[in-house]
Parts: structure tokens; sequence; C-alpha cells
């Protein structure tokens, strides 16, 4: 979908939240939605993965997993600021020669990327506008296994999406987020042969991991 999508993302996911993201991480270390992804993965028992890392922030599903299950990692960020960080992060662990790092519009570059053993999507989809697109590009891009995270479907997240839709309005910010049909992206995962394996939840976020059949 032609879109400024990678200019909006990158103006909403500044050098200031990048920052916090990596002293939170540095102080308590992945975020809860993020343990159920690492956790959901490292039960499959992969050794050598490659991964391929979408919206990945600032890196900490590569953080993690290279230290394990991984052997090389593709992080695909829309921001700027968060790869900046993520780099930093990845050359301080010993894990700079083994990430390539890329700046654009995942669905933009998809068709230049190698597939990956894994992929992941933590917090992404709600970021972005054409679910159907995101999701069929990071499915064709996995061999074994694809895990994401996403809002769930509540009364109380439904309001608070237009509040915060309704904020950015006023703003006149672009940058939108989206509470996309689970149904819809659980459907669209099947067609493209994956099967969901589990299926966590936490009060506003879920975690799906499928595995291709
Ligand atoms: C809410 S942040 C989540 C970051 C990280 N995954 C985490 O959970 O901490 C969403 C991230 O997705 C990225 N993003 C959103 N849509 C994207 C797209 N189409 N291609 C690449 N990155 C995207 C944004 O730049 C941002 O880094």
């Amino acid at each position: 979908m032609p879109c400024n999508c990678c200019e909006i993302t990158d103006s909403a996911f500044s050098e200031a939240e990048a920052r916090a993201d990596i002293k939170s991480y540095h102080k308590r270390g992945p975020a809860d939605q993020t343990k159920l992804i690492l956790e959901a993965l490292r039960s499959l028992e992969i050794k050598e993965a490659e991964l391929l890392d979408i919206g990945g922030g600032i890196g900490v599903i590569h953080h993690e997993l290279l230290h394990d299950m991984a052997r090389g990692a593709t992080h695909v960020d829309a921001s700027s600021a968060y790869l900046k960080e993520a780099k930093e992060e990845a050359a301080r662990r010993g894990h700079g020669e083994r990430v390539q790092f890329v700046h654009a519009d995942f669905t933009d570059i998809a068709a230049d990327l190698p597939k990956a053993d894994i992929v992941t999507l933590d917090r992404v989809v709600c970021c972005y506008p054409d679910f159907q697109g995101l999701l069929k590009a990071a499915a064709d891009h996995s061999r074994k296994a694809l895990a994401l995270t996403y809002p769930r479907e509540t009364w109380y997240l439904r309001f608070g999406f237009k509040v915060l839709n309704f904020f950015q309005r006023l703003r006149k910010d672009p940058f939108r987020v989206f509470l996309h049909p689970i149904a819809g992206m659980d459907a669209l995962l099947k067609a493209e042969g994956f099967e969901r394996i589990t299926l966590r939840r936490l009060f506003v976020w879920e975690m799906a991991l499928y595995q291709r059949i």
C-alpha cells in the first residue's frame, strides 16, 4: 500500500522514547508481553535460528534470542531513533556483527529480504493501518514460526484507542493506533499455511504463536 507510513511512524517513535525504553530494559528486562513471545519461541526448541524481527523497537527480542536460540537476526524498523538504540545495545552485547539493521517500512522492502526461520512482530500491527499487507508479507518470510502481540478486542481498549486517536487528531499528528480484528488476523495467517499453537493474554496484550504446517 503506497503511503507515508514510514515517515509518520518515524516521527511517532522518538529518541526520547527509545532512550526511555532502553533504560527500562536495563532495569527490568523484557516487557511482560515480550516475555510471552520469548517463552513461546523457546518452547519450540529450534536451534541456530535465523530471526526476522519486524518493528523490533530497541531490539529486545534479538538481544535475548541471540544468547541461546538464534544464530543471526534482521531487524527492520520504521523508526530511526529505535534502530539507533538497538544497534548500540547489540554492540554492547557483542552481537553487532550478527544483526542486520534495516530502516524501512517492512512492506516496502519485504521483497528484497531473505526468509527467516522465525518472524516476530511485538506490538507492531497496532501501529500500522494495513494489517493484511503487513501480516501477509511477514508470513511469506517465515519458514517455521511467527509470533506476534496485539491489543485485545475489549471494550476498555476500544474506548482507550478512540480517545488516543481523538487527541492525535486534535494535535494534528497523523499517527494513529489500530485495534485490528483478531479473527481477521488469525484467518489470514491460517490461509498462509500456519496454525496457532499458543495463545496467551495479559490485560492489554494478547500473544499468539503460529507454526508453519
Ligand atoms: C510500539 S513499537 C514496539 C517496539 C517493540 N517491538 C516493542 O514491543 O518494544 C512499534 C514499532 O513498530 C515499528 N513499525 C510499525 N510499523 C512498521 C512497519 N510497517 N515496518 C517497520 N516497522 C514498523 C515502529 O517504528 C516501532 O518501532
